[in-house]
């Protein structure tokens, strides 16, 4: 299976492809990720990208093209993946065209994750992460005992950087002129799959499994 997993800052993308990856071993490429662990290990790129998305901006098209070459060269990637956060713009799917024909991996589906705005703000102004595991928390989603568990551990509960009202902000205005325009690129190439991002993260999960054919 190779999909996309394409919505707005905060609709869930990260969490659901780890739901897929953890259940079907498809490896996650977030371009996100991949940008953050740049920072944390302060390559060139980690240090062009940091203030960048501590704005909310995009990251050049040729720095996350490079990162997304990488990713499909690795061998765990030739039976499947999911892309999440990537592509962002008409310009990176067309460059994704190119790279996919060439190494004769055709996409199986653009999976469009649609969250009213008014939840994504809360989901990203909540969000955070345990600094003990890495978890993936929401101050308003999560359960009280999953937040207790890191913080009984001696965990803290990190707020990434870009997850500030300003920055969400941006990050969304930008989806809103750059990204959506790509429903209508995936439509065309009839890719395109869209589900309701609200609700219960198992609940969206069920959708995507279900319009994907992952489940009867
Ligand atoms: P990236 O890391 O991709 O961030 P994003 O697109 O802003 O998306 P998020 O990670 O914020 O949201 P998500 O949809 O993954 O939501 P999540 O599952 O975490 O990119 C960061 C930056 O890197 C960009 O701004 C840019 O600078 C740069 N960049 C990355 N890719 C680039 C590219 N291709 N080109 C150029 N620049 C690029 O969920 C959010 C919260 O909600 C969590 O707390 C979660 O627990 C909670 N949640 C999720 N689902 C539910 C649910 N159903 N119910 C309740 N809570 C939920």
């Amino acid at each position: 299976m190779r999909i996309i997993l394409l919505g707005a800052p905060g609709s869930g993308k990260g969490t659901q492809a780890k739901k897929l990856m953890d259940n079907f071993s498809f490896p996650q490429i977030s371009t996100g990720n991949l940008l953050r662990q740049a920072i944390v290990d302060g390559t060139e790129i980690g240090k062009q990208a940091k203030e960048i998305m501590a704005a909310g901006d995009l990251v050049s098209d040729e720095i996350v093209l490079d990162l997304i070459r990488a990713s499909l060269d690795c061998p765990s990637t030739h039976s499947g993946f999911i892309l999440d956060g990537y592509p962002r713009n008409i310009a990176q799917s067309e460059s994704l065209d190119i790279l996919l024909t060439s190494i004769n991996q055709p996409l199986d589906h653009t999976v469009f994750i649609d969250v009213d705005s008014d939840t994504l703000v809360k989901r990203l102004s909540g969000r955070r992460m345990c600094s003990l595991t890495g978890k993936i928390l929401n101050i308003y989603y999560s359960d009280q005992s999953e937040i207790d568990e890191c913080l009984n551990a001696g965990g803290e509960l990190i707020q990434r950087s870009d997850d500030n009202i300003e920055s969400i902000t941006n990050r969304i205005n930008i989806y809103r002129q750059q990204t959506e325009p790509l429903l209508e690129y995936y439509k065309s190439r009839k890719l395109l799959i869209i589900i309701d991002g609200n609700g219960e993260i198992d609940q969206v999960y069920g959708r995507i499994l279900k319009s994907t054919n992952l489940i009867d």
